[in-house]
């Protein structure tokens, strides 16, 4: 048996689990933590009333959506896709809006509407205890909020 017969026997007998097998909740869970990331972001730039990196974590809390309704549409039985498209997605008009109008004082209401909705999400998937605050008070990362 030559060197690339032995590499091909290793390879081929090799067991790789099959990535169906992973729990689509665990990618869920790794999806929304980024999710979370970029609201509790996009909460303190409205806070600080800085438009331009509100509209950075606008755009980029909506493609996160978009990435969870393609990567895990569903979980568990539940529309997580659907559920998106008519909770979540909405949710952001308020704040898309302000960031148009470049309304400081409109930039600090809207980050409510997309807070009561996440939780209204967790609630609808048994998942109420997972409370999600704009927690703007305190900025536990090492980056400036400041217009
Ligand atoms: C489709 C409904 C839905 C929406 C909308 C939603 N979530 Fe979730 N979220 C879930 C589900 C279901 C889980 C549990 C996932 C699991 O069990 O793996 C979860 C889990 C989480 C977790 C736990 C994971 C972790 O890293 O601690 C956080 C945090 C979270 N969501 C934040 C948010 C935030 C912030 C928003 C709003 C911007 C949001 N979610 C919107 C359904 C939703």
């Amino acid at each position: 048996m030559n060197w690339k017969t032995l590499v091909f026997v290793a390879v081929a007998g090799a067991q790789l689990a099959p990535l169906a097998d992973f729990p689509q909740s665990a990618e869920l869970a790794l999806l929304m933590g980024d999710l979370q990331r970029l609201t509790h972001k996009l909460a303190l730039s409205a806070e600080a009333g800085n438009v331009d990196l509100a509209a950075f974590y606008l755009h980029e809390s909506q493609e996160q959506l978009r990435k969870i309704q393609t990567e895990a549409p569903e979980y568990e039985n539940i529309p997580v896709a659907l559920l998106i498209d008519r909770l979540a997605h909405p949710a952001y008009e308020q704040m898309q809006q302000a960031v148009t109008a470049k309304n400081a004082k409109q930039l600090r209401e809207a980050i409510q509407p997309i807070v009561t909705t996440c939780n209204a999400c967790h609630t609808a998937t048994q998942h109420g205890f997972i409370r999600i605050t704009a927690g703007p008070e305190v900025n536990p990362f090492n980056q400036s909020f400041a217009p």
